[in-house]
Order: structure tokens, then sequence, then C-alpha cells
């Protein structure tokens, strides 16, 4: 099986290479933008949900498609990445002045314990498998404050009511994508309180009625977002507060 720090390498390679096309191919289509614009929908609704903060770390932020919300809304925001190719296209597109850029690796974090108010990543769990969760979760826990806000997305077992994971399921193991459930987060993630969730992009055309009117489906989709549909999202992002006593284990 392969291990993590070869998987972590594996990861470099493929966005190293990808970080030429990310952006176009992921989110410039009518689809991905309309997909796009729903990310920055639901990150608007995390940044209401933790503020005040200041000091934030961005994990994973690639070519920084979501960046620009996190310096626009806290005044200072470091953004660290594996791959010094994505973070290229992220520095030629942010200048803002409260926005370090690093190249790191998530699971061993060049920061001291207990050092930022809030710790965010996005579209970076599905990157590995469940049981090889727990050592980054670990590290983001390590470098945030007591009573900071710790938010995760992830891919959700339960989308389309089990149609996606019905799908994987028929692939090759090693083909297939990492799905986690809320619940089972939940208990990877320790010494941590669950604060709130939203459910991100749902499987049943909203891009259609997006045709007609963007407002009518992003509002569709914010509403699924927060209601019982939720739980058939796509993706889940979760919000969770350290806890304020020491060792939190
Ligand atoms: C799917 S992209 C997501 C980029 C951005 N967050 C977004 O939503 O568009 C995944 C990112 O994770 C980064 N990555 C993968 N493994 C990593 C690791 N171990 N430490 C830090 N970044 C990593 C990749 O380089 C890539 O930029």
């Amino acid at each position: 099986m392969q291990n993590q720090k070869t998987r972590d390498e594996e990861l470099k390679r493929i966005y190293d290479k990808e970080s030429e096309v990310y952006d176009k191919k992921r989110f410039e289509d009518f689809i991905g933008s309309f997909y796009n614009r729903c990310h920055k929908d639901t990150v608007k609704k995390i940044i209401r949900l933790t503020r005040p903060a200041n000091n934030i770390l961005e994990i994973a932020p690639g070519t920084g498609r979501l960046t620009f919300l996190l310096t626009k809304n806290y005044s200072s925001v470091t953004a660290v990445d594996i791959s010094e190719k994505m973070l290229a296209k992220l520095k030629a597109k942010h200048k803002s002045k409260n926005l370090k850029i690093k190249v790191g690796n998530a699971q061993k974090l060049p920061f001291p314990d207990n050092h930022f108010d809030m710790v965010y990543s996005f579209r970076f769990l599905h990157l590995f498998k469940r049981n090889k969760l727990f050592p980054y979760i670990k590290e983001m826990r390590r470098v945030l404050k007591p009573g900071g806000k710790l938010v995760l997305e992830f891919n959700n077992s339960f989308a389309g009511i089990f149609l996606h994971y019905l799908y994987e399921i028929r692939r090759p193991k090693e083909k297939r994508e990492n799905y986690v459930r809320p619940s089972q987060l939940k208990r990877i993630v320790k010494g941590i309180t669950y604060m709130k969730w939203y459910g991100v992009g749902f499987p049943c055309g909203l891009w259609l009625i997006a045709k007609l009117s963007d407002r009518a489906a992003r509002s569709i989709h914010s509403f699924f977002g927060m209601s019982p549909m939720k739980f058939f999202a796509c993706q889940i992002i979760m919000v969770w507060k350290k806890k304020k006593k020491k060792n939190a284990e």
C-alpha cells in the first residue's frame, strides 16, 4: 500500500503539472463557473460564521481561486501548499499585502503550536483515504489557537442519496474517489467541538436552472446547503472550535 510520503510526493507532481490548466479545466466552462460561484457563496457563509478572527491559515489554496475572499475579510492570511507551481499562479493573481505564501506539506506545517485564529481548507481532504486523514487534521489542530476555528471540507458519502458511492464502488479500488460521512469525520476530528456544517454542490442539475437564472440557482443551492438536503450534498464543509483547555487530545 502507498505510504503517506509517497502520496504527498505524487500529489505535488500531479498539481505541479495541473497548475497550467487547473482553473481553466475546472472552473471556466458553464457548469464549472456556476459551481465556482456556489463555492464562493459557501465560503462567504463560513466567513460570517467565523469572524472576528485575524490570523488565518489556508491549507492547500492551489491557484488561490477562493483566497481573495479570505484576504478581503481577515487582516492576515497565510497560504501553504505543497505545489510551488500552483502557488506561482496564486502569486500572479493576488498581490494583497496581507497575504503570506509558503511552500509546505500540510502533514508537517512550518508553524508553532497555537498560532492561528482559524485554519481553513477547501477541496483538500478528498485527496486522501479516510484512514489517512488523521495526521493532517491533527497538524491543523496543533497550529490552531485554543478557541480558534477549524474549517474542513470533504466529499460526502451520501452524495445524491448514495448515487455517487454506488458509482464509485464499481470502479477499481485505487481509482475510487475518497468519501467520508459527517459522522465518520466527527470520529476522526478529536479534541475540538463541532459547530456547524453546510452542504456544497448538489447532483440534481442545478446548473440547468442557472441557464435560466444564475441568481435563482444560487439561492436554491444556498437554501439546500442549510436545509436537511445538505445530507445529500456532493461536499460537506464543517466548522469546529478548538477547546480552550490544554491537552485536548
Ligand atoms: C484540488 S486542489 C484545491 C485548491 C483550492 N483549495 C481550490 O479549492 O481550488 C488541491 C491542492 O492541494 C495541494 N496539496 C496536495 N497535497 C498537499 C499537502 N500534503 N500539503 C499541502 N498542499 C497539498 C495541491 O498542491 C493542490 O493545490
